[in-house]
């Protein structure tokens, strides 16, 4: 197995040829997409809703992590106050064109103590939310757990880290289904199942925020040799209890579709050294087939077991047949490619975390710091095909994809328009080369409270003015432009004279 995988992913280097060069051959439109396909913008509950202490909504570990000072000093008490403004912003994904919105419940505003009653008036929002949707045909495609897991189940058991999460998320998802299925079709239990248990317990950057030294700063609990491997094979029992309990219960009558999202880097070799080709595939294997190798296959890869040793739980017999093919569809966050150089010196230290264990250092392979996202399209063809040749070309869709920029007033987001226009058009790349991806969301349609700094990075496709007690929206130029490709207009960038005559009309609306 291990020496077919790295011949396929041989294979897949010859597909890296970098040049970021747009010409007329660039141009296309939603058209050239299959009519099926579906175009959207992501969001989530946390970074969107606010509201944080209205109608018996409880704190998340997101809202504890938050008002420790662990986000640049900024929380999602306010965000964007989606939780009254969702009617203004469902207006907007129509006059946009949006064809589909994935956002994110939060559990601790439908079940406040993680476990027990519903709270009516979350179940109302929801509702509302869907409702809405639908009236205008976008499609909800909805994530069950994007990092505010109930603060109530942190206290009392130690949320992801211990196997009782697996039965109270699966009351907690069938809530949901029962609540929302029959007009919710696209179920996604977890977002970046691997980030959020690398974040949340080895670098502690994102909540719950453990982490031990040498491996995190300012951790006041936590152990990132073990937990991070804990918390991820919590996730997987969750995540296939619940898609059991769908396909049992729900799937029949709903005819809905469940699976689990995971964040994706492409990796390439930093030089053509076999050993950084070869550490290259144990950067693939550690943090896509950490998640999605127990889906397909039925356990981790086998490098993970072997550096990880005691430290990665093993899954039973039964566990393994339950986790292998609990899915309907793989969601990707897909935003960058980055460069694998080997570093086997890493699995001589006594104390070791996933980087440790991985035994590769990953890096930008740039002389400039970037402020945006170097833009490195390519990438997403690769990845896909890498789904394509290594797990047998699952149904993907892309849930996650965006540009970050400074959060400020400028409406004229040109590298978010490079960006768009580089991602799907390769996407369209991607596809003809026979990948099964069913759809597309960028993130994100507002400007959010962001997962890593708050208010100072921004994905938007628009902006939101947080000096304005009314938190106004305004169109970016990303915003025209996505807009013009999902009402069909034929994109180049090329197209300067476009882009300018767009930049104009971005301006103005925010001066009036
Ligand atoms: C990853 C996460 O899903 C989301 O919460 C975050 O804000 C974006 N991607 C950008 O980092």
């Amino acid at each position: 197995m291990t020496k077919k995988l790295i011949l396929s992913f041989l294979l897949l280097l010859l597909l890296n040829s970098p040049p970021l060069i747009f010409t007329e051959e660039d141009k296309f439109s939603r058209n050239d997409f299959p009519p099926h396909f579906v175009f959207g913008a992501s969001s989530s509950a946390y970074q969107y809703e606010g509201a944080a202490f209205e109608d018996g909504r409880t704190p998340s570990i997101w809202d504890t992590f938050a008002h420790a000072g662990r986000v640049h000093g900024a929380n999602g008490d306010i965000a964007c106050d989606g939780y009254h403004k969702y009617k203004e912003d469902v207006q907007l994904m129509v006059e946009t064109g949006l064809e589909a919105y994935r956002f994110s419940i939060s559990w601790p505003r439908l079940i406040p103590n993680g476990r027990g009653p519903v709270n009516p008036k979350g179940l109302e929002y929801y509702n509302n939310l869907i409702n809405e949707l639908i009236f205008y045909g976008i499609q909800p495609h909805v994530t069950l757990l994007h990092n505010d897991l109930p603060q109530a189940l942190e206290d009392e058991y130690g949320g992801l880290l211990s196997r009782k999460i697996v039965k109270d998320f699966t009351a907690y998802a069938d809530v949901c289904f029962r609540e929302f299925g029959d007009r919710v079709l696209y179920w996604t239990t977890f977002n970046e199942a691997n980030i959020f248990a690398l974040g949340g317990y080895d670098a502690g950057l994102t909540p719950p925020g453990h982490c031990s030294p040498p491996f995190g700063m300012n951790c006041t609990s936590g152990n990132s040799s073990s937990e991070p491997y804990i918390a991820a094979h919590n996730i997987l029992l969750a995540h296939s209890s619940a898609a059991r309990l769908y396909k049992k219960n729900h799937q029949a009558r709903q005819r809905g579709f469940i699976g689990i999202n995971l964040f994706a880097y492409w990796f390439i070799p930093y030089t053509n050294a076999t050993e950084d080709v070869i550490a290259t595939q144990r950067a693939n294997d550690f943090y896509v087939g950490w998640i999605v190798n127990p889906m397909v296959f039925g356990d981790y890869p086998y490098i993970m077991k072997k550096n990880a040793g005691r430290r990665i739980p093993a899954f039973t017999k039964l566990e393994s047949k339950q986790v292998k093919g609990s899915f309907d569809f793989i969601g990707l966050n897909h935003y960058n490619t980055l460069y694998i150089k080997d570093n086997p010196s890493s699995l001589k230290r006594d104390d070791r975390d996933f980087n440790a264990d991985m035994a590769a250092k990953i890096t930008y392979q740039s002389e400039t710091l970037h402020d945006v996202f170097p833009i490195r399209p390519w990438g997403l063809v690769g990845i896909l095909e890498y789904f394509k040749q290594v797990y047998g070309n699952p149904p993907i869709y892309i849930h996650e994809n965006g540009q970050m920029t400074r959060r400020n007033t400028t409406l004229n987001d040109t590298p978010r328009v490079n960006y768009l226009h580089g991602f799907i058009g390769s996407l369209l790349d991607a596809l003809r080369n026979g990948s099964n991806t069913r759809g597309y969301f960028t993130w994100s349609f507002l400007d959010l409270f962001e997962l890593l700094d708050g208010y100072e990075s921004s994905f938007g496709l628009y902006y939101v003015d947080l000096e304005d007690e009314d938190l106004k929206r305004y169109p970016k130029l990303s915003a025209h432009w996505y807009s013009n490709f999902l009402k069909g207009r034929s994109i180049s960038l090329d197209g300067t004279i476009e882009v300018e005559k767009m930049s104009a009309i971005s301006e103005s609306h925010f001066s009036q």
